[in-house]
């Protein structure tokens, strides 16, 4: 017989898992954003949402390292271990990312086109890992997480998402307008 408690299914518990799944469909969101800029031509639009992607990552990840992968969670099925390296994974794939991208647009012509379609390659392999650390993280690790007040993530999170809300509104009105 089990020996631990599954937070998953108190009050706190199931809404600070709902809350961090609904940031992960944001960050889905940010990305495609950052894409629809390259592919639309706006490429300093592109370079601002690559950065407020990042900064939500960031702020998204340091939530977990800090209250879900501090405690020695053995009841896992993945050790805490699998999740922090993952984390720093997507770190690094996404410095190349940005690296990338700023090169990409001091490109013109055939050698810019080209750069695109090996940059889009690029975001496919850390969208796929993104992706994937999500689903082994909604499967497994958000179910055994800590008995944490919601209120925790939720009132800084809306503050850093909502600092971005103009310029996502003016970004999605630019490409609106797009033919
Ligand atoms: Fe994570
Ligand atoms: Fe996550």
């Amino acid at each position: 017989m089990s020996n631990f408690t599954d937070f998953s299914t108190t009050a706190k518990g199931i809404t600070l898992k709902k809350h961090l799944e609904e940031s992960h469909k944001d960050l889905h969101q940010w990305f495609l954003l950052y894409q629809e800029c390259l592919v639309a031509g706006l490429d300093q639009s592109a370079i601002r949402t690559l950065e407020v992607f990042e900064q939500i990552l960031v702020f998204h990840l340091t939530f977990e390292d800090q209250w879900l992968l501090k405690d020695a969670l053995s009841t896992t099925r993945w050790p805490i271990t699998v999740y922090r390296k993952e984390h720093e994974k997507l770190e690094a794939a996404l410095s190349k990312l940005k690296r990338k991208t700023a090169d990409y647009l001091t490109f013109s012509g055939r050698k810019k086109r080209h750069a695109l379609i090996s940059l889009i390659e690029d975001q496919l392999r850390f969208y796929h890992l993104m992706e994937h650390h999500e689903e082994r993280e909604e499967q497994d690790l958000f179910l055994f997480m800590p008995d944490l007040s919601a209120s925790l993530w939720v009132v800084p999170y809306k503050k850093l998402l909502d600092s971005f809300l103009s310029f996502k509104e003016n970004t999605v009105r630019q490409l609106d307008n797009l033919q």
